[in-house]
């Protein structure tokens, strides 16, 4: 009896990519990104933000910049950020940030989000903004990089080492360190009470099950993924945070696929890109939970609008939402959650389709052509 010893194989740990292994991870990430932040009584600490509550309370703007899927987990943070403390927020590139002459003060918060810590138009903007006098907090991935050394202060999302070109468990744990951020400053501005606050980290203490329930039931994206690999093209769709769901998903495919692929607002569709919807054009789209607000009902209408063109619609939708049933003509299931943190769960089927397309079209997941985990050029 013979068993070969195939050292990458030992390494991903049985999964064919590191990629694959780093979504299987995800729970454990975001379960570790979380760890020791909320105390027994019940106040959320940030030990390693070494910026004074009362700096923190006179700030009057805060600007996220990043670089690819970390301008993501950006784009979800301001909907947190702003909803729960009320300072405006603005994302941005890092690579158009200090080009523009930004309006940056000591009373701006910037908040640079990295995997690497290493990215050097991130950096860059790093020392643009405290060349204005800004602080600058670091969310980061990697202990003792150069974003964070150069920065004011770090949040370390404890991801573990991404080998994976395409980023995946460095996005999760990204945006779990952005709602973090936004509840500590709602907690040092008041803005929030404390009980609020315990409810929603009770909350995001639930997600890591929630993710491994996603991973549990994604038998069903192996035969989409069958299905639609030799499309020329694939949108997604979403609103408020299921717009940058849609992005990522979209960037996933772009990134390991080489497939065409877009994302944008659901409710940008009637001013252009609906053009783009013919007859058997998949069409991915992330509905928010049944809520109070018109969200929900929104998106159902512009499914309704693309299948109508003809769109095949594969929609991610929480269980028990059957609403969109006759719309759908794939139904992705997700465990329930707040409006807010749905993209903790929406963005994994879209990782593993991505991974999925392109392990069938025979690329190299892991080390995509003309991409680098981390680029550290301008
Ligand atoms: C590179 C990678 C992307 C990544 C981006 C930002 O372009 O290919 O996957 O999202 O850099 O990386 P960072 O390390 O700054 O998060």
């Amino acid at each position: 009896y013979h068993v070969d010893w195939d050292l990458s194989a030992a390494e991903k740990g049985g999964y064919d990519w590191f990629m694959r292994k780093e979504i299987y991870e995800q729970p454990q990430a975001v379960s570790d990104t979380l760890l020791g932040r909320f105390d027994a009584d019940r106040q959320l600490t940030l030990d390693e933000i070494r910026i004074a509550p009362a700096e923190l309370r006179s700030i009057d703007k805060i600007v996220i910049v990043a670089c690819g899927t970390a301008y993501y987990a950006g784009l979800v943070a301001k909907y947190a950020i702003e909803h729960w403390t009320r300072v405006p927020c603005e994302v941005e590139i890092a690579s158009e940030f200090r080009y523009r002459d930004p309006i940056i003060t000591p009373r701006t918060l910037v908040v640079t989000i990295s995997q690497s810590g290493e990215t050097a138009d991130t950096l860059m903007a790093v020392r643009h903004a405290r060349e204005q006098g800004a602080k600058v907090i670091a969310i980061c991935n990697t202990n003792g990089s150069t974003i964070p050394r150069e920065s004011d202060a770090v949040i370390y999302t404890h991801a573990g080492p991404e080998i994976g070109v395409a980023s995946t468990k460095g996005f999760l744990t990204q945006v779990t360190a952005c709602y973090l951020l936004g509840l500590y400053l709602a907690q040092v501005r008041g803005t929030k009470f404390g009980d609020e606050i315990a409810t929603i980290m009770a909350e995001l203490e639930t997600m890591p099950a929630k993710i491994q329930q996603v991973l549990d039931g994604t038998e069903d994206l192996h035969a989409l993924a069958r299905e639609l690999h030799q499309v020329p093209s694939v949108l997604f769709l979403g609103r408020h945070v299921g717009y940058p769901v849609a992005l990522e998903g979209a960037l996933k495919l772009k990134e390991i696929a080489y497939l065409h692929a877009e994302g944008f607002p659901a409710g940008e569709l009637k001013h252009g890109p609906i053009a783009l919807v013919e007859e058997g054009i998949p069409v991915f789209v992330v509905v928010p939970p049944q809520g109070r607000d018109q969200l929900h009902d929104k998106v159902i209408s512009n499914i309704q609008e693309v299948r109508a063109r003809g769109a095949r619609t594969i929609v991610l939708v929480e269980e028990g939402d059957a609403e969109v049933e006759p719309y759908a003509d794939k139904l992705i299931r997700l465990p329930k959650a707040s409006t807010l943190l749905q993209p903790l769960l929406a963005t994994v089927p879209l990782q593993i389709f991505a991974c999925e397309v392109a392990t069938l079209l025979g690329h190299d997941v892991d080390q995509p052509r003309n991409l680098a985990k981390s680029v550290t050029v301008e």
